[in-house]
């Protein structure tokens, strides 16, 4: 495998199968379906974001905005297994955040996905709630939340 850097570039409906594969093979238990991949690809308004290396869609990240421009929400962020542990989960994550102009951003995540948190934790993300039994085999999720720090920004929510 080669160590090209990854690129972080819009992603379109033309991602609709690379995308499909990155979702089966980084969530076994919880993978979208069909209609919500095509909404995330299509929807006005979602910030989505394709790492690209070896001509490979590696990387996708997804996020909106909700609450009058309040609050920013990661839907959300996955790397294929292979390509992990090089930066490019905490790229799109950083490309998602510049583009999500909100003053507040969470998602939510499993509780026993300690890669995860700890990515988010790296970022600034803190606890803010639980969410019991949030997915669909019983897992609480945890809410994490960062508030963002720019001009003009009142960041009470
Ligand atoms: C969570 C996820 C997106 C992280 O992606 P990633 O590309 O591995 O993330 P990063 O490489 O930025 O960071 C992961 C680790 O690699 C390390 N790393 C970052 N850059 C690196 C580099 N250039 N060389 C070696 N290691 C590096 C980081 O320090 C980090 O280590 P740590 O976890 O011990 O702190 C990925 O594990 C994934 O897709 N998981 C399955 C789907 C999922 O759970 N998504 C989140 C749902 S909420």
């Amino acid at each position: 495998m080669t160590t090209q850097p990854a690129l972080i570039e819009p992603a379109s409906w033309r991602d609709l199968n690379p995308l499909r594969h990155l979702e089966q093979v980084c969530f076994p238990l919880d993978s979208w379906p069909l209609l919500d991949l095509i909404g995330v690809l299509t929807f006005p308004g979602v910030i989505r974001l394709k790492a690209v290396t070896d001509n490979i869609m590696v990387g996708f990240i997804a996020g909106d905005i909700r609450d009058g421009k309040r609050l920013g929400w990661i839907t959300t962020l996955c790397v294929l297994p292979e390509y992990q542990g090089r930066g490019i989960g905490g790229a799109l994550l950083e490309a998602c955040e510049k583009q999500i102009d909100a003053p507040t951003i969470r998602l939510n995540v499993r509780i026993s996905n300690r890669a995860a948190i700890r990515l988010y934790r790296r970022y600034g993300y803190e606890q803010v709630s639980i969410w019991p039994g949030y997915y669909h085999d019983g897992e609480d999720a945890f809410i994490l939340e960062k508030k963002i720090y720019r001009k003009g920004y009142n960041t009470d929510i």
